[in-house]
């Protein structure tokens, strides 16, 4: 985990009043939200609250109606993914994304093929991530397990030489070892220097290993804070804790 659990000076993402809407449902509601360079944040949100849309617009997928994203300094509000990928942000999306009838190996090059020159140095760093998609790297992606299939969609997220990476929902369908397991990897990646947004229902596990977070419902920011402080929030407990 990094050192800050107050908003950030120079963050490397700033959200700020975003408003997106898919036809005449608006999901997105005035949000904003900032991720420090050393950071990991989480959004907690129940379903159709606005994480997934919030991520995606960061990625550059969808186009606000208000409202503006800045990384690292540069605004990018209505810059498209591809580019914003190659600037050095990725998305690891939730139980999508991973060609089944691929080897683990093709899906992880396809996560660098803006740049192959430099993918066998990337794909070593993702095995020494992730041991098990080395060994696993001539298998169909299809017969891989829940939690491997989870490791090597965030191994491709890492193959595009991230500085952010978002990754909505990680711990969702794990088992319980499984996800102690992700969230450890969150956080040593995070500890390499990587800043991680992270969406979660279950928050535990996310605010024991985040900086800060953020309360989203129905597409509005309607809590914001320190995690520990979060974690005491009553409100909280309640809605997303189940203590
Ligand atoms: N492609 C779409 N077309 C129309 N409405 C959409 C679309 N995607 C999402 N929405 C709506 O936008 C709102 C926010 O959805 P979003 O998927 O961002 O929420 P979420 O917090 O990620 O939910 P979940 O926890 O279920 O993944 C919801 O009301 C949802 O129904
Ligand atoms: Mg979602």
């Amino acid at each position: 985990m990094g050192a800050s659990n107050t908003a950030p000076d120079r963050p490397i993402l700033a959200v700020d009043g975003l408003s997106v809407s898919y036809g005449h449902v608006q999901a997105l509601r005035n949000a904003s939200i900032t991720i420090g360079s050393g950071e990991i944040v989480v959004l907690l949100g129940a379903n159709g609250a606005g994480k997934t849309t919030l991520m995606e617009s960061i990625l550059g997928i969808h186009t606000p109606h208000s409202g503006s994203i800045s990384f690292d300094g540069t605004d990018i509000t209505r810059v498209p993914a591809d580019r914003n990928v190659r600037s050095g942000i990725s998305l690891v999306p939730e139980g999508r994304g991973i060609f089944s009838s691929m080897t683990v190996l093709d899906n992880l090059l396809l996560g660098a093929h803006h740049n192959l020159q430099e993918s066998p140095a990337r794909l070593d760093r993702v095995f020494h991530w992730f041991p098990v998609l080395r060994e696993r790297q001539q298998q169909m992606a299809g017969t891989l397990s829940g939690g491997e299939r989870r490791m090597l969609a965030i191994g491709r997220a890492l193959m595009s030489r991230p500085r952010l990476i978002l990754i909505d929902e990680p711990s969702i369908g794990l088992a319980p070892k499984i996800v102690n397991d992700i969230f450890a990897i969150i956080a040593d990646l995070n500890a390499e220097g990587y800043a991680i947004l992270l969406s979660e229902q279950n928050a535990y596990k996310a605010l024991k290993t985040s900086n800060r977070g953020y309360v989203l419902e129905t597409g509005r920011v309607v809590l914001e804070g320190a995690s520990a402080e979060l974690l005491d929030d009553p409100g909280i407990k309640a809605a997303y804790v189940g203590a």
